[in-house]
């Protein structure tokens, strides 16, 4: 199921997505129906989307990324996927293509904390402005849970990452909830994963009796 690392130079590798892209894809075959339309959001290397289509091959996945050298990456670990998207998700609307504007799922790991913090209600409204009634919104990465402790690595992690830039940083699950609630979306699962993650499903809030 593995692809084989490209030789290419402009492809890139993540040893990180590597190493999560199995857990990572075993819950999505929990979450996810047999088939649909995804679009993978901050795409990075390709590995991760790379490994998803071979894994659910009734789902057209789409890949995308607002960063050249990751647009250049991706192709070479997914030489049969479609071209992917140029797609920061601060643009409104996204520049989806017609295939994609109307999505069953969209996938987005470690991004939240590594952009800005508008970034997080920019991929919220776009999900909202895209996904399907049944859709899901599947998000992957740390988070600090109000009333959990946080882990010292992803303590140091965040530190690491505010460092670098103030704007970057882990985010509160409680803040993502509140802007989640505001585009019409809530948090219909949270699954742990290895090394401190969380995996995050936002589903449409159903009116009663609607
Ligand atoms: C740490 S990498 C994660 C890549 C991949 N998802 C993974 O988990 O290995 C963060 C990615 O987020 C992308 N990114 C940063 N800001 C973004 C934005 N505003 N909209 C979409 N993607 C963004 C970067 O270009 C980069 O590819």
């Amino acid at each position: 199921m593995s692809a084989t690392q490209p030789t290419h130079p402009a492809a890139r590798y993540s040893p990180a997505s590597e190493r999560n892209k199995q857990p990572i894809g075993e819950a999505l075959l929990g979450l996810l129906p047999p088939q649909g339309i995804a679009l993978e959001i901050a795409s990075g290397s390709g590995q991760h989307v790379t490994h998803f289509a071979a894994l659910l091959p009734g789902w057209q996945w789409l890949a995308s990324d607002p960063d050249a050298s990751a647009l250049a990456s991706i192709p070479h670990w997914w030489p049969q996927g479609p071209a992917p998207l140029q797609l920061d998700v601060s643009q409104n609307p996204w520049p989806l293509p017609a295939s994609h504007s109307q999505l069953d799922a969209i996938f987005c790991a470690n991004m939240l904390h590594i952009s800005g913090a508008d970034s997080a209600r920019s991929l919220l409204r776009g999900a909202a402005q895209h996904l399907r009634a049944q859709g899901q919104l599947i998000v992957y990465g740390p988070f600090i849970v109000e009333g959990l402790p946080t882990a010292a690595s992803n303590l140091a992690f965040d530190a690491d990452l505010r460092a670098r830039n103030p704007a970057w940083g882990l985010r509160h699950l409680s803040d993502i909830e509140a802007i989640a609630a505001e585009q019409g979306l809530h948090l219909a699962q949270r699954l742990n994963m290895p090394a401190n993650n969380l995996l995050l499903v936002f589903q449409a809030q159903h009116t009663p009796g609607a």
